[in-house]
Formats: structure tokens, sequence, C-alpha cells
């Protein structure tokens, strides 16, 4: 978004910086919010603050090793205290999709090994019901065809208003994620039974995983024109 936008992307970022303590084990999110809060974070650090942190992408630890902020992996460090990310829709109890840069399966592994998912996000994210944005599903490029066709299956069951396209990067070659997969973007339009789709998606052997956090995110800041604004699931 514009330069507002950013603002309100920072705005939040700094409330959750708010909520870290020194010696905290943390995992960054990935996309233009969270690199808000990594950004803070570098100074913090700069200034001599102590943290240990997990990135969620290759572009979220360029950016951290940048600031010299400290990283490890979750082999040296399998549970964090918290992790703060960013997301391209906030639905009714924090049920959250993400994805949309890609990162989803590093952001969920590393939410879940977290005590605590904070979501920082501006206003525009907020939504009654899930599905407008499309849902971000990463799948093994082995058996694509086959897993393309299982999934078409899932949208009519569950009523998608558009189809399933396969992400492509700005050369027009399909996108390879962090890990070495493809995604398939899914327009739901509205997505009534979030769990129930979660299962079902999980259910086909080529996903790898897809852009639902459910039950994950404890807490967002979402800053928007009117200030900002805490949600506790
Ligand atoms: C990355 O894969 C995504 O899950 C991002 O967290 C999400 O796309 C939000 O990005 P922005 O903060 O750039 O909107």
């Amino acid at each position: 978004g514009g330069p507002v936008n950013e603002d309100l992307k920072r705005e939040a970022a700094a409330m959750a910086l708010l909520e870290v303590r020194p010696g905290m084990k943390l995992g960054l999110g990935t996309g233009s919010t969270a690199r808000h809060f990594v950004d803070l974070l570098g100074a913090k650090v700069a200034q001599g603050f102590e943290c240990l942190c997990v990135p969620t992408s290759e572009a979220t630890a360029a950016q951290a090793r940048s600031l010299n902020i400290p990283l490890t992996d979750l082999e040296s460090l399998p549970h964090l205290d918290m992790t703060v990310d960013g997301a391209d829709e906030i639905g009714p109890g924090l049920a959250l999709i993400k994805g949309g840069g890609g990162a989803l399966l590093r952001e969920k592994i590393v939410a879940a090994a977290s005590d605590r998912m904070v979501v920082i996000a501006d206003a525009t994210k907020l939504v009654d019901t899930l599905g407008r944005f499309p849902l971000p599903i990463e799948v093994n490029p082995f058996g694509l065809g086959a897993t393309q066709i299982e999934l078409t299956r899932i949208l009519k069951e569950f009523d998608a208003e558009g189809g399933l396209s396969l992400r492509h990067d700005k050369a027009g070659k399909t996108f390879v994620t962090d890990g070495g997969h493809y995604i398939f973007d899914a327009s739901f339009g509205r997505i009534s039974q979030p769990k129930a789709l979660s299962d079902a998606l999980l259910e086909v052997p080529g996903v790898v995983q897809h852009g639902l956090f459910l039950g994950l995110c404890k807490r967002a800041y979402v800053a928007g024109a009117d200030g900002i604004k805490t949600y506790d699931a």
C-alpha cells in the first residue's frame, strides 16, 4: 500500500514490539508488515537488546542478518516464546489467511512452535468471513495434475466462487517456495467452514500445507485511521 498504509503497519508493529522482553526467543514473520517489526527489533538490538530469533523465510532471514539480529533455527531452538507475523485476512476468532507472500509453511511451523502468535496488520485485513483473499495451498510439484483434480473437487464441495490458479512469479515462471514447493491460489469467495476445509485439504496427499491458520493466533494489533485496536482470541 501507500505511505499511509505503511505508517499503519509500522504502528501495529510497534505495539507488538512492546511485548518483547529481554532474552525472548522470537519467531519473525514474513511480508511487508512483519518487515516493519523486524526493522524496529533491529533498532533495539543495535542498542544492546538481547533476543534470539527464528525467521519464517529466506527474505526475513536476509533482512534480520543485515540488522545483526541473532538468528537460529528450530533444530537448535525448537520452542519459541512468541512469533510476530502479518496476515492477509483476519477473520472471526482470529482465524487467518496467510501465504500471500508464499511463506505459509514456515510461518505455520514457526507459529505452532511458539507459545504465542501475535499478528500485526492494518485495518484493511479485517474481514467478517474469510475467503475473499484467495487461499494459498502449498503443494508438492510431484503429481501436480492429480493434486489439482483433488483440489478442484474440494473447491466445488465448499462452494468456491472461483477456481484454482498455479502461482507464477513476476518473470512468469512457476513460483517456488523456500521449501521447493508450488502454490495454488484458490478463490473461495467465502469460507463458511474453515475447519472442515482445512481437514479436507490436508487429506490430499500432494498438499504440503495451506494458508488457513486456525487457533494459532492469540492476539492481533490492527491499526486503522481511528487508532490501534487489540483483539484477543
Ligand atoms: C507471507 O507468506 C504471508 O503470510 C504474509 O504474512 C502476508 O502475506 C502478509 O503480508 P503483508 O504484511 O505484506 O500484507
